[in-house]
């Protein structure tokens, strides 16, 4: 990589942000294309955002990611946010166009990407549900609705928090039948039974955490997915792939969520095989680290 005074500057702010792999996947990205783009880690406090987001400006970062604790508390220092990320509450991607801010959800988008080029899952008609109330939920939930998915069951802790955002998305959705239900129904058998996706978006997955969850209630071609990529293998897909179903976890979705933010930042299309292996290599790394 060959930086000089016409090198273009793409990050990510986060807090902490040294567990990231955006660097490692987007910069091999960039030098495939040939493109005089750099891409670096930013650890960014959150009383400090919003210097952060007015400084693209003074330094003339065309492009960042936004990951924890930044994806919501982003917004009001943006100029403008898609209509997607205005209804999914987030915003992963900011798009520096010439010094006007426009914040994007990328997240959402890849999810429903690795649905459908890692498992062969067309949301159209189908029955899914989702644990989880929060940002990365609704940039599920969101994904899903926007593809015509037919009902969703929302399963939070907090069940109030479930029952908000079913009747908030209920009225913005309206190809979509949206119903909260307390995490006790993840063993009703007439809700499982019906199912044909089954998303884990909660942080557990992280923490390793197994839900009381009987994947023997739900039909055999259900496909079972966890937005956590690290481990790879979560305790829920580990427990629903011992019952047989077919899993998908969360690197796909970190993949497509960066490989639509590249095209949003650069207009080229961006190169999938090199970014995936990139982050199949390091995500092994990551996990030989925490390992040892
Ligand atoms: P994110 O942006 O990752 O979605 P968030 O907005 O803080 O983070 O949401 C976290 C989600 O994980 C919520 O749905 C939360 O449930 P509550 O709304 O009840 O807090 C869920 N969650 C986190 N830890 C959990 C745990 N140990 N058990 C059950 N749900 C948990």
């Amino acid at each position: 990589m060959r930086i000089t005074g016409e090198t273009r500057i793409l990050g990510i702010f986060g807090y902490p942000v040294k567990h990231t792999l955006s660097p490692s996947m987007q910069n091999a990205a960039l030098e495939s294309l040939g493109l005089n783009y750099i891409y670096l880690p930013f650890e960014v406090r959150p009383e400090e955002l919003e210097d952060a987001v007015r400084s693209l400006n003074t330094l003339g970062i065309i492009g960042v990611n936004l990951t924890i604790p930044h994806k919501e508390s982003v917004i009001p220092f943006l100029d403008e946010i898609t209509d997607e990320a205005e209804v999914i509450g987030s915003v992963n991607t900011i798009e520096n166009k010439n010094g006007r801010l426009i914040g994007h959800n990328t997240d959402s988008g890849g999810f429903m990407m690795s649905l459908r080029a890692d498992a062969g899952f067309n949301a159209n008609g189908k029955t899914a549900l989702v644990i989880g109330a929060g940002g990365a939920a609704r940039g599920v939930i969101a994904g899903l609705a926007r593809e015509m998915v037919h009902r969703i069951f929302i399963a939070n802790r907090t069940m109030e928090k479930g029952e908000r955002l079913a009747k908030e998305f209920g009225n913005k959705f309206e190809g979509t039948e949206f119903t909260a239900i307390p995490m006790s129904s993840l063993n009703d058998s007439s809700i499982m039974s019906s199912l044909d996706l089954f998303v884990n978006a909660t942080s557990m997955g992280m923490e390793g955490t197994i839900f009381d969850i009987q994947f023997s209630l739900t039909p055999t071609h259900v496909l079972v997915s966890d937005i956590v990529y690290n481990p790879q293998l979560t305790a829920f897909l580990k427990k629903a792939r011992e019952g047989g179903r077919k899993t998908i976890g969360g690197l796909g979705m970190l993949l497509y969520q960066g490989a639509i933010s590249f095209e949003i930042w650069t207009s080229r299309k961006a190169p999938i095989a090199i970014m995936k292996d990139v982050l199949q290599k390091e995500a092994q790394l990551a996990r030989q680290a925490a390992d040892s």
